[in-house]
């Protein structure tokens, strides 16, 4: 049975009773050369999921002057404010679900995710799964699409539930992204999977997908996954809005 990541009372009483930082998956120095590649100092980016990665604030010692950091965890954001300052440096801080995300269109030049996807994915059954189901009306093409395509074999309605807040998931990311921004995810999640939300018409991106060496950090390789397969990869998505016209 998989924890309840879809909750932020799953998150809240992981950051209560785990305060120490853990970096999922890769650490700021494996992704540095993909991320500079990709996003440049002056970009507003929006860090989806942000947990206490130190990505943050690596970037931030790296000359990136504006990074807005949510998560749907109210203790951990409480605990970056407290220990990192609200606005220090540009960097930012807010409780926010992302699949419902409250900005304004237009607002980011890059969206970045590690990890923060996967867990939307990996909901298991939704108690607000009529919430989603509301919310997908109002994008019911990309859904339908998804959902054709991940559900060749059994259809449950904890996939259906995932699938839709994935799909709100980025369509919030779609709408947030000024023209030409870009999506920069980590996952575990192989193209097979993430491909059918990423690749979707409706979103109009252009996605590039590279496997990344995945680090051994400590020896504690499955503190660093949600799963424990030692063979799985890490991916790095790239997905551009239209015209990249920089
Ligand atoms: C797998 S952890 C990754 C944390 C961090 N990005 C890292 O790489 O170390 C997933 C993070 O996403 C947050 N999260 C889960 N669901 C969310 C949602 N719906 N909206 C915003 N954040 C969410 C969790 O609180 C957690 O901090």
């Amino acid at each position: 049975m998989q924890p309840a990541y879809h909750k932020p009372s799953y998150w809240d009483t992981r950051y209560t009773e785990h305060p120490e930082p853990l970096e999922w998956y890769q650490n700021y120095n494996s992704l540095k050369s993909h991320i500079q590649s990709h996003v440049y100092p002056l970009h507003s980016v929006l860090h989806v999921g942000c947990g206490n990665s130190s990505l943050p604030l690596e970037m931030e010692k790296d000359g990136y002057k504006r990074i807005h950091n949510i998560d749907i965890s109210a203790v951990l954001i409480e605990r970056m404010i407290e220990e990192m300052g609200e606005g220090r440096g540009g960097i930012e801080w807010q409780v926010m679900d992302c699949r419902s995300m409250e900005f304004e269109d237009e607002t980011f030049d890059r969206v970045l995710d590690k990890g923060c996807m996967d867990t939307v994915l990996a909901t298991e059954e939704s108690e607000r799964a009529g919430e989603w189901i509301a919310a997908a009306l109002l994008s019911h093409t990309l859904v339908c699409k998804s959902l054709k395509t991940q559900a060749h074999n059994e259809l449950g309605f904890s996939l259906l539930v995932h699938s839709l807040a994935v799909a709100s998931y980025l369509s919030h990311v779609s709408r947030v992204l000024r023209p030409a921004g870009k999506f920069i995810l980590v996952s575990l999640s192989p193209p097979s999977t993430n491909l059918p939300f990423l690749s979707n018409e409706d979103f109009s991106w252009n996605v590039e997908c590279t496997e990344l060496v995945k680090p051994v950090i400590g020896g504690e390789r499955e503190k660093m996954n949600l799963s424990e397969d030692p063979k799985s990869a890490h991916y790095l998505y790239v997905c551009t809005m239209g015209n990249d016209c920089e």
